[in-house]
């Protein structure tokens, strides 16, 4: 065969009677005559033709919706509905076939919860075909934003005998026989006697290496995964994400929050600028979805429009006691329609008034800052008032938190006093210390979580369904 063009090149060229060669999976076949062709390098098909005399029938018995076929032939303009060209084939090879009687996609609408039960072949479908080429170019465009803004892109360790957030969630890392693990006199597992000689994990964030970064080259990123040993089962939480996390040196909170806005507002300009396409199906895929709720329950917005509405406006800025004030004097606490009420001054937020924050009363992205010191990291700046931190939440619609971050405490002394209320051994982190005494300067940064961000891009409801294989509580197939 020729060599191969991608369906998208042939779609895009205006040029028609030329010959060339395409390769890809089946979608349908209608009439033993029309072939729906798809190569993951657009959503849209190219239509196939196949001469019924031309081609013997034990061949085209092959071609079946999922099968791999390559086909050359001449580009002409289509004479059906729904597309500009289609190829007329003159050769058609099928490279595999994929029996009828046991393919589970067949041309048909399946749940996303069949869909997720067949992660390895799931990218097949339209649907999460939109959802990964999004998903890169994302990527692409968080690396190219930071790039184009003179931020350098570090790799932070995967394995670390640190917390970085201080909340015991993690993945031991050990190479010990777990039946017979070295034991100390007092019985307990010599942990000295394992792979690193110490206790290791999988990090659950790259920030504290992060801050290493920023206090030599000044402004930097990660862009990796991270693991969570947390048990939550909810539409927002992974065992592995991804997470973006820069540093910015002689920066403050507010530097910090205009970064984040920054990024969030270029990225998804991007997508809108690169994958109209893409959106477009999923904005159709969502409203029919929707189709089956009742009226009060369907978006207000299509996906389009909503991503559009991010970029028109400022996000609110406010503090959690102006954020507590709102909530405590809102209809649904005053009429306990929230799970957790809110009363006490101190309270974390859950995502029920995160949601009321954003799609109720501001009815736009709101960045929550100055948090109770206590519901924190220990690595937060630690305001005057000993009381707040300056730690800085944005919240979007449909998710909550979408980003986690804040100024960083530079104080030795105040540190020392937070990580030991943390129960932190400084011996432990003598290292993170150690940027403190030699040429400290303020600093600041935040975490975005990749999935939450291609999940608010794609209107996907499940967080599950925007990683390729996700990994979760119960659940480390494929
Ligand atoms: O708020 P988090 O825990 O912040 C940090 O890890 C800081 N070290 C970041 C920093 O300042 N450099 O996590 C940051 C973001 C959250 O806002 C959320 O978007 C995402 O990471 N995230 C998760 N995403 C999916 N599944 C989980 N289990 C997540 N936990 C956090
Ligand atoms: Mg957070």
């Amino acid at each position: 065969m020729m060599k191969r063009t991608s369906i998208k090149a042939v779609l895009a060229n205006q040029e028609t009677d030329y010959t060339t060669t395409v390769k890809g999976w089946v979608r349908t076949f209608r009439n033993n005559q029309f072939i729906a062709l798809n190569d993951g390098s657009t959503v849209k098909p190219l239509q196939i033709v196949v001469d019924l005399n031309t081609f013997p029938e034990d061949l085209l018995k092959k071609i079946t919706p999922g099968a791999a076929i390559g086909a050359t032939g001449k580009i002409v303009p289509s004479a059906g509905r729904g597309q500009r060209v289609e190829l007329v084939a003159t050769e058609v090879v099928v490279y595999g076939e994929a029996d009828p009687s046991t393919y589970p996609l067949q041309p048909k609408r399946h749940s996303l919860e069949f869909l997720r039960s067949i992660s390895h072949l799931r990218i097949k479908t339209n649907t999460f075909g939109c959802i990964f080429r999004l998903r890169h170019n994302l990527a692409f465009a968080i690396h190219k934003y930071f790039h184009d803004n003179g931020f350098f892109y570090m790799h932070t360790p995967i394995i670390t005998g640190s917390d970085a957030e201080g909340a015991g969630e993690m993945f031991r890392v050990s190479t010990l026989d777990p039946k017979t693990p070295p034991c100390t006199e007092n019985g307990e597992v010599d942990w000295s006697k394992d792979f690193f000689g110490k206790q290791t994990n999988l990090t659950v964030s790259g920030q504290l290496e992060a801050e290493l970064g920023a206090m030599g080259l000044d402004k930097v990123y990660t862009f990796g995964p991270t693991f969570r040993a947390e048990n939550s089962n909810t539409s927002r939480h992974l065992a592995e994400f991804w997470m973006i996390e820069p540093e910015i040196a002689f920066a403050d909170i507010h530097d910090d929050m205009d970064l984040a806005e920054g990024l969030l507002k270029y990225v998804i300009q991007y997508v809108l600028d690169h994958n109209i396409e893409d959106l477009e199906f999923l904005q159709n895929r969502l409203i029919q979805e929707e189709k089956s709720l009742p009226q009060n329950q369907r978006s207000e917005m299509a996906l389009i429009e909503k991503l559009e509405f991010i970029l028109a406006e400022p996000f609110e800025r406010i503090t959690y006691t102006e954020a507590f004030d709102i909530l405590r004097n809102s209809k649904p606490n005053k009429k306990k329609r929230f799970k957790f009420p809110i009363n006490e001054w101190g309270a974390d937020l859950q995502s029920e008034h995160e949601r009321y924050l954003v799609e109720k009363h501001f009815k736009k992205p709101v960045i929550i800052t100055d948090y109770p010191a206590q519901i924190k990291a220990f690595y937060m700046y630690l305001n005057e008032d000993g009381k707040t931190v300056r730690g800085m939440d944005i919240l979007f619609p449909q998710l909550g938190e979408i980003v986690g971050g804040s100024e960083r405490e530079t104080r030795m002394e105040v540190l020392h006093q937070r990580m030991a209320e943390f129960g932190i051994p400084p011996e432990e982190l003598s290292w993170y210390l150690d940027i403190r005494k030699y040429g400290s300067c303020p600093h600041a940064g935040f975490g975005l979580g990749f999935e939450r961000l291609v999940q608010f891009i794609t209107g996907m409801s499940n967080i599950r369904d925007v990683i390729p294989l996700p990994r979760y509580p119960g659940y480390a197939e494929f």
